[in-house]
């Protein structure tokens, strides 16, 4: 198995933050996986393409980056199956996908990061979520040191989360998603900004709709180091969203099938005065407030200051608690939110 000692994170996390890892392990094959010991998985934390990511403390622990790599696919009379390895980039297999003539993850193109990090955090985009393509995820667990296989239910996914961000968090690495896209196609074509594509509405479209839209808010991280959106859109109640309400007539807001109401964190954040904010090397995004740039820092902990900063503001303002959707990481593994004095 390839290892690396003493190693860089810089360019391994799209906040370009400078930390340094004792080790890094790039396992490649499923026996390779097996030789990794559990009190190093322990100690471990999982890495993909680094785009979620926010290394907070000058060093990193041990990190293993998952090297699997190809994609398969079969079909039957209603569906194609794509079985993708973990390192594969997730935008290329959208562009695969969608040339193959495979439909349905067209909305979900440029998202930065991996495949295998994909299911972790559910990630979603103009109207779907991964987890409404995946039919199973492939999970190697290092205690039982063997392959188990999570049906969609088990995975338990809901808004930007899953059962491996939470019971699973460290204790084993997914290797493979398996997707299931009907032949049946269907647009998702209901957020703003695709509802007004011109007919015949074809994937091709909403992809290189969706490319244009990403492109025209979200920074690029190679020019601008970001994750995307720093925080979860927060849910609340009825009531206290009606209470919100006539304070703030022009909220945007969106209704969730139980009732509850999804709030946009970055009209939020624009509302309190914050976008374009910017101290220590760090700030709040000037066209997407809810996305923060690294400018010139080395310090993830000048981060770590501005989220807790913008979540003090949100509080005062709107009695509102933003949750952090970028994943905090310390010298020795994650850092509980509340742990960073950002909860
Ligand atoms: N808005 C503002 N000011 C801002 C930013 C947004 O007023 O600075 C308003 C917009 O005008 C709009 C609403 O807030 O009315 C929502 O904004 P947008 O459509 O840009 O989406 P978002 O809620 O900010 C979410 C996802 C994105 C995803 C987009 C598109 C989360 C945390 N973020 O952002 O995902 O691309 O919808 O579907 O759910 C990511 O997770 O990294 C990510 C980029």
């Amino acid at each position: 198995m390839k290892i690396r000692t003493n190693f860089s994170l810089q360019t391994f996390n799209s906040f370009n933050v400078p930390v340094v890892t004792a080790e890094v392990l790039f396992p490649s094959t499923l026996k390779e996986l097996a030789e990794i010991s559990i009190e190093k998985a322990a100690k471990s934390y999982i890495l993909g393409e680094g785009t979620n990511t926010l290394f907070c403390q000058e060093n990193a622990p041990t990190i293993i980056k998952p090297s699997l790599m190809g994609i398969e696919v079969t079909e039957s009379d209603e569906y194609f199956q794509v079985s993708a390895a973990c390192a594969q980039n997730w935008h290329d297999l959208v562009v695969f996908c969608i040339d193959s003539g495979m439909y349905g993850l067209e909305n979900l193109a440029l998202i930065p990061g991996s495949v295998g990090a994909a299911p972790v955090q559910n990630i979603g985009a103009y109207g779907i979520e991964v987890s409404d393509f995946i039919e199973r995820v492939t999970w190697f667990d290092f205690v039982q040191q063997k392959l188990i296989s999570f049906t969609n239910a088990e995975c338990q996914f809901g808004y930007r989360n899953s059962i491996f961000k939470q019971t699973l968090n460290g204790k084993g690495i997914i290797t493979h998603v398996h997707f299931l896209l009907p032949k049946a196609w269907r647009a998702v074509d209901s957020y703003q900004g695709l509802n007004d594509l011109a007919f015949p509405i074809t994937p091709q479209a909403i992809m290189a709709k969706v490319i244009q839209l990403r492109q025209a808010k979200l920074p690029e991280p190679k020019q601008l180091p970001n994750a995307g959106s720093f925080f979860k859109n927060p849910i609340i109640n009825e009531d206290f969203f009606n209470a919100l309400q006539q304070n703030y007539p022009q909220m945007p807001f969106y209704r969730q099938p139980n009732g509850e109401i999804k709030l946009a964190a970055g009209w939020l954040i624009e509302q309190a005065g914050l976008k374009g904010y910017r101290h220590e090397g760090v700030g709040v995004h000037e066209n997407q407030a809810l996305v923060i740039i690294n400018y010139d820092s080395k310090h993830g902990q000048h981060i770590v200051a501005l989220s807790a900063y913008i979540q003090e503001k949100i509080m005062a303002k709107f009695n509102i608690h933003l949750v952090p959707e970028v994943r905090f990481i310390g010298e020795d593994g994650e850092l509980s939110i509340a742990s960073t004095g950002c909860q």
